[in-house]
């Protein structure tokens, strides 16, 4: 474990405004960077945001993701949250104690080894989840624990990837918003023309990563690669289909959209073949394809098991909330209008109800 190093503390907060505000992405960041937070760590955090040492203190004590104690060299957390303990996680916590000879809250002699219980990791589709150096392992069985030493990170900054900094908006040339607008929708339709003619999209949101879309993606490339693909394989954000990582939505010039669910590594050269070296039905495999009818074997989004009862009430809210002008509104200003009429036009809302 690193020690706590002062001037990288201050180095770590010296890009935060000076306002109470940024207390609690200062604290974040600094733990990301240390690992915890020393009573040194709180007085420079203070200092630096002008906030007084007992209300740092009030705050770092307050939520439980702040960690005060210096933990071992490698950081172990089970979610005991509701939908892991009922996947198994307490199961998962017990053989982990067994292994290392601790209790939850407790380091090794050797200061290799803390092992915690956590609260909700907000990836509940992949249940249960263990927490190791910082990378979320989901759908773990709990004979899994005894082998969580392979999963260790040598060089480790715990949570970093999820800490909020400070940045600016990007520089877009154009004085108006209308201008600033076309830019962009002329920077995306450029990118779209010099595209590989085939994009495989695996999800890598939080529930994705935790059931191996980093090891989809590498798999995906190199197997893309191998077979002489014109492919473009992206790491995208969540698609909403988390029940289903690895999704991997495919996208082809005369093909529909489809989405493909549960994809492992292990399947991506069955995939490939499947997928792109006939044109017949594909079987072994499940998802959805967004359109009217079914294709290639995969049912549309009103016939799909799970997606045909649901109705994306939030998205169509916000694009009616888009559509209706409030007179002398901002919605209402020429800039607006466009980017409401750009949203409207690409929209596809999910609508049967079962
Ligand atoms: S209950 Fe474990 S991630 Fe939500």
């Amino acid at each position: 474990m690193e020690t706590h190093d002062p001037e990288r503390v201050r180095g770590r907060i010296a890009a935060f405004p000076r306002e109470r505000t940024w207390l609690l992405p200062a604290l974040e960041a600094v733990q990301a960077s240390e690992g915890w937070l020393s009573l040194e760590s709180l007085e420079a955090v203070g200092e630096h945001l002008r906030v007084p040492k007992s209300e740092v203190y009030g705050v770092a004590t307050h939520y439980p993701e702040f960690r005060l104690a210096r933990p071992g060299a490698h950081l172990i957390r089970v979610c005991t949250g509701v939908s892991c303990r009922l996947t198994g996680s307490l199961e998962c916590l017990g053989r982990l104690q067994a292994r290392f000879g601790i209790e939850a809250g407790q380091t090794t002699a050797d200061g290799q080894v803390t092992l915690e219980e956590a609260d909700c990791f907000f990836v509940c589709s992949a249940a249960p989840l263990v927490e190791v150096d910082g990378a979320c392992h989901g759908r773990v069985n709990p004979a899994e624990a005894e082998h969580v030493p392979v999963w260790y990170r040598f060089s480790r900054a715990p949570h970093a990837a999820g800490v909020a900094r400070p940045s600016a908006p990007p520089e877009l040339p154009g004085e108006s918003a209308r201008a600033r607008l076309a830019h962009l929708v002329e920077a995306a339709r450029r990118r779209a023309r010099e595209r590989p003619p085939i994009r495989l999209l695996v999800q890598a949101g939080s529930c994705g990563a935790a059931v191996g879309a980093e090891e989809v993606v590498k798999a995906l490339r190199t197997l893309a690669a191998m077979r002489g693909l014109e492919a473009e394989v992206l790491e995208g954000a969540c698609n909403g289909i988390c029940y289903g990582q690895v999704a991997v939505e495919v996208r082809r010039e005369g093909w529909p959209r489809l989405t493909v669910t549960n994809v492992t590594k292990d399947r991506v050269p069955d995939l490939l073949h499947a997928l792109f070296s006939t044109e017949a039905p594909v079987s072994g495999f499940d998802g959805v394809v967004w359109a009217d009818a079914s294709w290639r074997g995969f049912p549309p989004a009103r016939e799909h098991p799970f997606l045909r009862g649901q109705h994306r009430v939030l998205r169509a809210q916000r694009l009616a909330h888009l559509a209706v002008p409030v007179p002398g509104d901002a919605r209402d200003r020429p800039g607006q209008r466009e980017l409401r009429g750009e949203l409207l036009r690409s929209e596809q809302v999910v609508q049967g109800r079962g």
